[in-house]
């Protein structure tokens, strides 16, 4: 099996030595637009397989050749959050690039499940579902994961415990308008809400909501060790097949009430990609926050169609 990562920068090669190391395909391929880069990079993880004790073929190439016949592929090309910019400034030209790497990657690996992180993620991941011709279950977004995975590394913080005994669930689109539910959230089997008071939950809960911005403010850009691992977790699921629960930006077809948009949803990730978009019942605070972070998102998707309207997109 292959799996193709698109953008060999921060996020995408920490993907690659992610799934490389989980030894589970056979061959990973880089490509990036930079000559040079991909292949040093991928030479520099075969030269780590030694030590990490993996046999997966790690390629760096600035063409689509090697992609041919890949199983799942990571979009990450596009440029990054700066401190001040939100991930709605990047929308125009990640547009052009992530439209662009999608069209050809798509046509030599129709099979394939894709992927996207580049941002704004909700709205990129439906310019690869439109470009690439894909079935909707084929085509998914990363925010989810990593959203989760910091909610839960920052409640494990509070509370003292394994991050492994932290189950989350967290909907709704990347961005500050994104949905973490505590009544959805339990530490070996209880919920939060029997451990930590509404203030506290409520501090974490706005952490989690500027998780990325915080690590801008402190790098001068974004993340990228959590967003790697939280892109090979997605990968490994629909590679093995099994069936994990992830939340996803996933393709409302009325779930949620919502129609026609990528955005974060619980998904039962397996060989099919996006297999299933589980229902959980929403309270009434909780479905107006799910209706304001999906009208950001269509507001996103307006300003893209705006943007293809006056042909400044092509
Ligand atoms: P980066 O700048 O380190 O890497 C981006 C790479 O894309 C560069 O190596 C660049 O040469 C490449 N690239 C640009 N145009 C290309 C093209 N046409 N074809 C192939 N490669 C191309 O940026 P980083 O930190 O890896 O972030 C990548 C994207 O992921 C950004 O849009 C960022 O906002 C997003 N992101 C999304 C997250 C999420 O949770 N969904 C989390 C973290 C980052
Ligand atoms: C993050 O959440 C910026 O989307 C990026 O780290």
């Amino acid at each position: 099996m292959k799996v193709t990562v698109i953008g060999a920068g921060n996020v995408g090669a920490t993907a690659a030595e992610c799934v490389a190391r989980k030894d589970m395909v056979q061959e990973v391929v880089m490509v990036d637009i930079q000559e040079g880069m991909p292949q040093g990079k991928a030479l520099d993880m075969m030269e780590s397989a030694p030590i990490h004790g993996f046999d997966t073929r790690i390629v760096g190439t600035n063409s689509y050749g090697p992609t041919e016949g890949s199983d799942v592929c990571i979009i990450t090309a596009g440029l990054p959050r700066k401190p001040g910019m939100s991930r709605d400034d990047l929308l125009a030209k990640n547009a052009e690039i992530v439209g662009s790497v999608t069209s050809q990657f798509a046509a030599g690996s129709p099979d394939a499940a894709i992927i996207v992180v580049s941002n704004p993620l909700d709205v990129m991941t439906y310019v690869a579902f439109e470009e690439s011709g894909f079935a909707d279950n084929k085509v998914m977004g990363m925010a989810g994961v990593l959203d989760t995975a910091r909610y839960r590394a920052f409640l494990a913080m509070e509370l003292n415990v394994s991050v492994r005994d932290i189950q989350a669930l967290l909907m709704g689109g990347h961005g500050d308008t994104m949905v973490p539910l505590p009544r959805y959230t339990t530490v070996g089997g209880i919920p939060i809400t029997e451990l930590l008071d509404d203030d506290t939950i409520h501090g974490i809960v706005e952490r989690t909501k500027g998780g990325g911005g915080e690590i801008v403010e402190m790098m001068g850009t974004s993340a990228w060790y959590a967003p790697g691992a939280a892109a090979a977790e997605m990968t490994e699921a629909i590679i093995k097949d099994n069936k994990r629960i992830l939340p996803c930006a996933a393709y409302c077809t009325g779930e949620y009430g919502l129609d026609d948009l990528f955005i974060g949803v619980p998904a039962r990730l397996g060989a099919d990609g996006v297999e299933d978009i589980i229902e959980v019942d929403l309270n009434d605070d909780e479905q107006d926050l799910m209706a304001t972070s999906a009208d950001h998102v269509q507001s996103n998707l307006d300003t893209l169609a705006r943007l293809k309207d006056e042909g400044k997109i092509g």
